[in-house]
């Protein structure tokens, strides 16, 4: 079978590996791809955002199966373009990848079964969103309604804070974005992440992870794509992710079918936890990054046939076959990320670390020149390993990192640390006053 995978970045070349090692590929192609990817894969210059362009290079290449990576195609349409034209597509229709694209949709769908998430307003006035904050008091949530590539969200910790960021947003900071802005209670506890596959009706648990959002040790400094992850989340206990399912999953998967708009695709769940309840804080409407890498280390080749079934409508039908594993990626990144960083750094040794089963560095922003591998984003590598025991997996990470040669890199060197000691996003968001994004 001859696969397409959309997107170029940690993520995707975690897809790409685990679709390698499943006899079923014969091509694998990804677009654009990165430097890390072109070694597993051919990667083609395409627009991912161009449907039409895409449904006729499948044509071109015989593609049977097209993997799509990041929010921005979903939300442009491409897996109902490439659907229509009758190819075997991954991936949620831009109606229903309003769950992402919209804060105030997810919120609506919550309220319409029933799942518990904070309470929220939504308003297209700023003299009205301040009025609203003044009556509520702070601790308070100010987050933009559009895609505003991660950074539409302030957790404010004092009124003056939130007032300034409502300003901020209908002064068009994240442009069409920020047109409508949602207001939400500050709900604390321990956060987690939770990923299952759709098929419009069924829904298959395929892991939990937790990220490092912060750049610094300790969860300091200024919020980033993700700095490092790990999975699964201890957290999520079998009676939390029983409730996350019963309460909030699966209740939205039937309102999205029940208005006409099933969800096909993998559904990435942020919650907040506290005494065993979980609360929604988002969706997302693909695999996180770099929180895939640490579930593609997990899964391994079976990961696409789960992906298959689930684009073909046949979940009831597929199983996953769990080991007792855990997985942990440390993101190096270019100094000065996420401010101005320099591109173009030689990075070196990453040819004598090991490759298998236990052991990956994903590529997130490399390129080639002169037959070196260059830095070519602010997140460069994902240095992955998998082990019995957290502890395990974190030790062989860290040695990969260490015998990377890049001193223009960094990364933090506390990933998977804290692990189940309770609350310590809302917590450190509070020591430090920062805005979570
Ligand atoms: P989001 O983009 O919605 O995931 O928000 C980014 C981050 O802001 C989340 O991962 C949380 O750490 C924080 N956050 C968002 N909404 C809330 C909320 N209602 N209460 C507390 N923290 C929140
Ligand atoms: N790591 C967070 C995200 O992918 O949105």
């Amino acid at each position: 079978m001859n696969i397409l995978i959309l997107g170029g970045g940690g993520r995707e070349h975690a897809l790409a590996w685990a679709v390698k090692q499943n006899p079923k590929c014969d091509r694998l192609i990804v677009a654009p791809g990165n430097a890390g990817i072109s070694e597993i894969a051919e990667c083609a210059d395409i627009d991912i955002n161009n449907g039409g362009q895409i449904v006729v290079f499948c044509e071109e290449n015989s593609v049977d199966f097209v993997i799509v990576g990041p929010e921005a195609p979903l939300d442009a349409g491409v897996a109902d373009r490439l659907r229509a034209a009758g190819v075997l597509t991954f991936g949620p229709s831009a109606a229903a990848a309003r769950l992402e694209s919209s804060k105030s949709f997810t919120k609506e769908i919550c309220d319409a079964c029933g799942a518990p998430t904070a309470a929220w307003a939504r308003f297209d006035t700023a003299d009205a969103a301040k009025d609203y904050i003044r009556a509520q008091g702070a601790p308070i949530v100010v987050k933009a309604d559009g895609l505003a590539a991660g950074k539409g969200v302030v957790v404010a910790m004092d009124e003056a804070q939130a007032l300034s960021a409502v300003d901020e947003m209908f002064a068009g900071a994240f442009g069409d974005a920020g047109a409508q802005v949602v207001i939400e209670e500050f709900m604390e506890g321990e956060e987690a992440s939770f990923f299952v596959l759709c098929d419009g009706q069924d829904v298959l648990p395929i892991g939990t992870a937790q990220d490092h959002k912060r750049v610094g040790e300790g969860d300091t400094g200024p919020n980033t794509g993700g700095m490092g992850a790990y999975s699964p989340a201890p957290v999520m206990s079998e009676a939390v992710t029983r409730r996350a399912l019963d309460e909030i999953i699966r209740p939205t998967i039937a309102e999205m079918a029940r208005r006409g708009t099933p969800y096909q695709g993998v559904l990435y769940a942020g919650f907040m936890i506290r005494g065993g309840q979980p609360r929604l804080v988002e969706y997302n409407v693909r695999f996180g990054d770099p929180e895939c890498q640490v579930l593609m280390m997990r899964l391994g080749a079976q990961a696409l046939d789960l992906l298959q079934a689930c684009a073909r409508g046949r979940l009831d039908e597929a199983r996953v076959n769990w080991a007792d594993d855990h997985a942990l990626t440390v993101v190096m990144a270019a100094r000065g990320y996420p401010g101005a960083y320099e591109k173009g750094t030689a990075i070196g040794g990453l040819e004598a670390l090991p490759e298998d089963s236990a052991h990956m560095v994903f590529h997130a922003g490399t390129a080639k020149s002169g037959g070196k591998t260059v830095a070519s984003g602010g997140r460069v590598l994902n240095v992955t390993a998998r082990g019995d025991t957290l502890a395990e997996a974190r030790e062989r990470a860290y040695a990969m990192v260490d015998r990377i040669d890049w001193p223009e890199g960094f990364c933090r060197r506390d990933i998977g640390w804290r692990t189940g000691t309770g609350d310590e996003t809302s917590r450190a968001a509070l020591k430090s006053g920062n805005p979570v994004r």
